[in-house]
């Protein structure tokens, strides 16, 4: 099976570009299974409703999510409810929803993972004991084809996880820093991205106008960070080969806005 990762969704900007240019890619590439972070696409900050549909709506299978999962509570109390949404599944024993969901793709398993680091995070369980877990429980049932989607800030805690699981899961791609890193790579059938960057402004500061960062920054007075109305947007997602639980083939795509041909970079296979 073929699957597919976007970065964080971040504002109007970024679910545009996707609802543009998705359904174009999915059947240009014949991807079969497509994941999204979708923590920040309403306004930068949390998921509504409407705009989870949306998102769905333009070919998303799975919405994961991280530090901004619960910014717009009452909304996301009803979606992990009722859509296929995660949260990440290390969160302490009584927040709602879950972060493990497995699907059937292609008459195949496909397990979907959602976890959190812990450096600057809220408090979560330890990710990696967490995962070690998780993983005992889905080769107990025999699923084979393994994403996590790794919602850290640090490369460290990132690379740890890939170090820990490779071999083990078919994909691992981090998310939360907004800033896409160069060292996509397959190491014993695990497809890995320490950060796929985000999916939305990237003329900015992460995604948010730049005016209120620098205005904190130099002056220690904060205020609502801003997603603009119009900017240099990208879309950028990983796309992995899966074959018996092991990538076999891996790349990211970037879309620009102004730009018609999609930017490709290979993988390293070692
Ligand atoms: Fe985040």
């Amino acid at each position: 099976m073929r699957i597919a990762f976007i970065g964080d969704i971040v504002g109007r900007p970024g679910r545009k570009i996707i609802k543009e240019n998705l359904s174009k890619i999915k059947e240009e590439y014949n991807i079969d299974f497509v994941i999204a972070n979708g923590e920040n696409a309403s306004h930068g900050f949390g998921l509504t409703v409407k705009n989870c549909k949306e998102l769905l709506n333009t070919g998303i299978d799975v919405i994961t999510g991280g530090n901004h999962t619960f910014d717009k509570r009452q909304e996301m109390y009803a979606l992990l409810e009722t859509a296929p949404v995660l949260r990440p599944d290390n969160y302490p024993e009584g927040v709602p929803g879950e972060g493990i969901k497995v699907f059937e793709v292609n008459g195949e398993k496909l397990a979907i993972i959602n976890l959190m680091g812990q450096y600057t995070m809220p408090t979560v369980e330890n990710p990696f004991n967490w995962a070690t877990r998780l993983l005992y429980n889905l080769k107990e049932e025999g699923v084979e084809n393994i994403f996590i989607d790794f919602h850290a800030e640090v490369t460290s805690e990132k690379r740890i996880i890939f170090m820990m699981l490779k071999g083990q899961v078919s994909g691992i791609c981090g998310t939360h820093t907004h800033v896409g890193t160069d060292d996509l790579q397959i190491v014993d059938g695990t497809a890995y991205l320490t950060d796929i960057g985000l999916t939305g402004c990237r003329d900015n500061i992460i995604g948010m106008n730049e005016k209120i960062p620098i205005q904190k920054a130099t002056t220690g007075i904060g205020g609502h960070f801003e997603v603009p109305n119009s900017c240099k947007a990208i879309l950028q997602m990983m796309v992995i080969d899966i074959e018996d639980g092991k990538a076999v083939d891996c790349f990211k795509l970037k879309k620009l806005c102004d730009r018609k041909e999609l930017i490709k970079t290979e993988a390293i296979i070692d």
